[in-house]
C-alpha cells in the first residue's frame, strides 16, 4: 500500500506546465535566466520561508480556471503513475486567489473537477482538503474557513499552513471548531518551523487528528505519549524537512524516535515538484538514507492507511 496523505497541489505543479503557461501568457518565469531554480530546491534552504517561496513561485502562472482544472489533472496523473493506492491533495483557494485573481470557490470546483475525472480514470481514490493561509492572518479565519464550508461536499478535511512561525494556531480556533461541526476531519501544519508548543496548540485548540510534520514533538516526551495514546498521525516529509531545515540531514531526522514512542507515523511528500521526489523514492530514502528497517515502513503503510480522511 502506497499511500500520500500529505501533498500540496501548489507544491505539485510541474515544472513543465508551469512554463508552458508561462509561455503563453508572457509569466515572468518564461523569461528568467534559471526558472528551474526558482521553482525546485536543489538542497537545504536554512529555512521554510525560502522554501515557500519555490512552492509559491508557481501558481500565478496558471491564471485560468481551465489551468486548475489541469493542474489537479496531472497531480493525480503523477500520483498514479509512482504507484499510489489513495491520495489526499491539499491547496488553498485564499492563496490562488491571492495569485492569480480566481474566485476561490470557482478554484475548488476546478481542482475537484480534474481530480475526479483523473482518479476514476485512474482508479485512485483521492480526498481534497482546504488549506487556510496562516499568513493572511486570524482577522481573515473564518472567511477563509466560510469559502471551504460553501463546497463542504468536495472536499474531506481542513488545514492551515504557512509561516507557523508568525502566527499562532490558536487564533484559528473559532474557525475550526465550525468546520468540525460540519463534519471536516482536522489536519494541522505544526511542529517544523516552530517547537512542541505549536503541536500541543494543534492538538488542544483546532482539534488536530493529524499533523502536518510534527517532526519538533520528539522534543517532549509528554506529547510524544499524548499523540501516541490518541492515536494523532504525524504527516512525515523526510525531504522536505531537509530542504527547510527543519533537520539537518535525513540521518539525524527524528522518525525513528518517534516511531520508538508509539506515535503513528505516515511518509508522505510535502511538494514533490518543489522537492524533485516522488513519494516510492521517499519510501527509498527512509531505508537507505534515515535508517528505517523494512518493519518500520510496514508499519508507517499500516499508520497511514489507519489515518485516511475517508
Ligand atoms: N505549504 C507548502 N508546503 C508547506 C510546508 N512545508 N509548511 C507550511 N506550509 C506549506
Ligand atoms: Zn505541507
Amino acid at each position: 500500500m502506497l499511500i500520500d496523505l500529505h501533498r500540496h497541489l501548489e507544491g505539485s505543479l510541474r515544472v513543465a506546465t508551469t512554463l508552458e503557461l508561462a509561455h503563453r501568457d508572457g509569466h515572468p518565469l518564461a523569461s528568467a535566466a534559471d526558472p528551474e531554480d526558482l521553482l525546485v530546491a536543489r538542497g537545504p534552504l536554512g529555512g521554510l520561508l525560502p522554501f515557500l517561496a519555490k512552492v509559491d513561485a508557481a501558481p500565478s502562472a496558471f491564471p485560468r480556471l481551465e489551468d486548475w482544472v489541469r493542474a489537479a489533472r496531472e497531480c493525480v496523473e503523477d500520483a498514479a503513475a509512482d504507484g499510489l493506492d489513495h491520495l489526499e491533495i491539499r491547496f488553498s483557494p485564499w492563496f490562488i486567489r491571492q495569485e492569480t485573481g480566481l474566485a476561490p470557490e470557482a478554484v475548488i470546483d476546478a481542482v475537484a473537477d480534474g481530480a475526479r475525472s483523473a482518479a476514476e480514470k485512474a482508479g485512485l481514490p483521492v480526498v481534497l482538503i482546504g488549506i487556510l493561509l496562516r499568513d493572511l492572518g486570524p482577522s481573515l479565519g473564518y472567511a477563509q474557513a466560510d469559502t471551504l464550508l460553501s463546497r463542504r461536499d468536495l472536499l474531506g478535511g481542513i488545514d492551515i499552513a504557512g509561516n507557523e512561525a508568525g502566527v499562532p494556531a490558536a487564533e484559528f480556533a473559532g474557525p475550526f471548531a465550525r468546520a468540525r461541526d460540519a463534519g471536516l476531519h482536522v489536519t494541522v501544519h505544526a511542529g517544523e518551523a516552530a517547537g512542541p508548543q505549536s503541536v500541543w496548540d494543534a492538538v488542544r485548540h483546532l482539534g488536530a487528528e493529524r499533523i502536518g510534520h510534527g517532526v519538533r514533538a520528539a522534543e517532549d516526551p509528554r506529547l510524544l505519549e499524548h499523540l501516541a495514546e490518541h492515536r494523532i498521525t504525524l504527516e512525515v516529509c523526510l525531504t522536505s524537512n531537509v530542504h527547510t531545515s527543519a533537520v539537518t540531514g535525513y540521518a539525524d531526522h527524528p522518525v525513528r524516535r518517534l516511531l520508538a514512542a508509539g506515535v503513528p507515523v505516515a511518509l508522505c511528500t510535502d511538494d514533490p515538484r518543489t522537492s524533485g521526489i516522488t513519494l516510492s523514492g521517499e519510501y527509498a530514502d527512509a531505508a537507505a538514507r534515515a535508517g528505517l528497517t523494512p518493519a518500520d515502513l510496514d508499519r508507517i503503510r499500516a499508520d497511514a492507511q489507519q489515518a485516511i480522511f475517508a
